[in-house]
């Protein structure tokens, strides 16, 4: 038995499966993210903890049995958030999250300390962790001269676990301080960013044993002391998971935020776009993504103003999808990465008239969204990497519309994989499996059968064009507004 848990952003997911990948039994706990500021995003490191703890003693209370045969553990969490912690290791501050939009200004100042694109293969953006880091030192100096380590949410989750400060590469690549290419820590991006290794925990592959269980928590769980494995960054797990470990192959995820990612067989930036360039979580293998900030939070975002459920809103759709609304979304809710790399843009929708309603609202976000996804397309080709098919993930990817619209506007055939988990905690179930037995062969990240295959619509896609072509104006056009705020 090989047990995945996942720190997402709105729940801590914890997946036991067998040796054959079967899922044994599933739980979930929620959580929270507050926002004391806008653009801040935060949440509680114990709160995680707190999560992981009722996660896992429901499949303990339910599955006892089967928990007690557990080999090995894996680990998989949002990325980029900043947990700081003191030298007894209390955590000092709330952890500033992948999605906190405050430091832009520490963005500029740090890309002009040292080479930071070149090093770390990004663009320093907001969400990363190092501006975090500079932001701290500027506006919260107090917190900043305690700070001994620095984790990333998933690997606090591992020091409470394990007693050990790991990291391992793809949740460390998007730190900014790792050198990408020779997968290790750069004491330049350190030192700019008023750090040393020090502050830093000791790096792994995914697929290493990070650590081993604690004997109180084993205990109290009844399994053994088994190894945690190194695990990876929600994406990289998510990858893992879905088979997506072999240079050539991608996956596209509608979840709160929108991510395209390819396999590498090197290191491959392009910051002009502002591709994301990471190690994956197996060792030799790099990634590329393009990611939004906003995909299926615009959704949700649409659902709080209307006060009706994200499903509901999307069973107003007719079942086929035969024309543009002939609206515009921009879904920059929450600023945006790629290919912007701008914290502060804002969203809109175009071209409303008095006989617009909710649907045509809808249909008008999930076409915003999938034109944010075709710049990210666009991005990859432009740092050479062409995709033409990609398996469709994320609670968004159960819009039979939205992939019918995604495939049109974004020229990529989705794979829809059969019915299944095949998310982030089943990732790190599969991380934990390679690491209690050695094997990081396609044999473990095998991908899922994809029942279905949404193939781009001609003349749907025909029909978008015009529409994507002003949408990518309208960016340019709207940048007052952010100024005004
Ligand atoms: C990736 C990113 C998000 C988070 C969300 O760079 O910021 O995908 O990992 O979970």
């Amino acid at each position: 038995m090989f047990l995945g848990l996942d720190i997402g952003t709105s729940g801590v997911k914890a997946m036991l499966v067998d040796e054959a990948f079967a899922t044994i039994a599933v739980a979930q706990a929620p959580l929270t993210v507050s926002r004391p500021h806008p653009g801040w995003s935060e949440q509680d490191p114990q709160d995680w903890i707190a999560a992981c703890e009722a996660a896992i003693a429901e499949i303990a209370g339910a599955h006892g049995d089967a928990l007690a045969k557990l080999q090995a553990i894996g680990l998989s969490g949002h990325m980029h958030g900043a947990t700081l912690l003191d030298a007894s290791d209390t955590p000092l501050r709330p952890c500033i999250m992948w999605n906190d939009g405050r430091s832009g200004q520490q963005c500029l100042d740090l890309e002009t300390r040292a080479d930071f694109r070149g090093i770390g293969g990004n663009i320093v953006m907001a969400g990363f962790t190092a501006p975090k880091l500079l932001w701290v030192a500027e506006n919260e100096p107090e917190i900043f001269e305690k700070t001994a380590k620095v984790l990333l949410p998933k690997d606090f989750v591992r020091l409470w676990l394990t007693g050990e400060h790991v990291a391992e590469m793809s949740d460390a690549a998007g730190t900014l301080w790792l050198d990408v290419a020779n997968r290790q820590w750069s004491d330049a991006l350190l030192e700019a960013t008023g750090l040393t290794r020090e502050a830093m925990p000791a790096l792994v592959e995914g697929s290493d044993v990070s650590g081993i269980l604690r004997a109180e928590l084993a205990e109290t769980w009844g399994v053994p002391r088994v190894p945690v494995a190194g695990g990876g960054g929600d994406n990289a797990a998510t990858a893992c998971g879905m088979g997506v470990t072999a240079p050539g192959t991608g996956f596209l995820s509608l979840g709160t935020s929108g991510v395209l990612f390819a396999v590498t067989d090197r290191y491959a930036p392009n910051t002009d776009e502002a591709v994301h360039a990471f190690c994956h979580a197996l060792p030799d293998v790099w990634h590329q993504m393009g990611v939004i900030l906003s995909a299926t939070d615009s959704l949700s975002w649409l659902s709080e103003i209307s006060g009706r459920t994200p499903a509901n809103l999307a069973s107003l759709l007719p079942a086929r999808i035969e024309a543009p609304s002939g609206l515009g979304f921009l879904p920059y809710l929450s600023g945006e990465r790629t290919p912007h790399n701008n914290p502060d843009a804002t969203g809109a929708y175009l071209g409303l008239r008095r006989v617009t309603q909710l649907p045509d609202l809808v249909q008008a976000t999930m076409e915003g969204v999938s034109m944010a996804f075709a710049d990210c397309v666009r991005a990859l080709r432009l740092a050479g990497t062409e995709i033409e098919a990609a398996y469709a993930v994320g609670g968004g990817a159960r819009s039979d519309q939205w992939l019918s619209i995604m495939a049109a506007i974004t020229g990529l055939t989705l794979l829809k994989p059969v019915d299944g988990d095949f998310g982030a905690a089943f990732g790190a179930a599969k991380l934990a499996a390679a690491c209690a037995t050695g094997d990081i062969s396609a044999a473990v990240f095998a991908p899922p059968n994809a029942d279905r295959e949404i193939a781009p619509d001609a003349d749907l896609a025909a029909q978008y064009a015009p529409f994507h072509e002003l949408y990518r104006k309208s960016y340019g056009d709207l940048a007052a507004w952010q100024s005004g705020r």
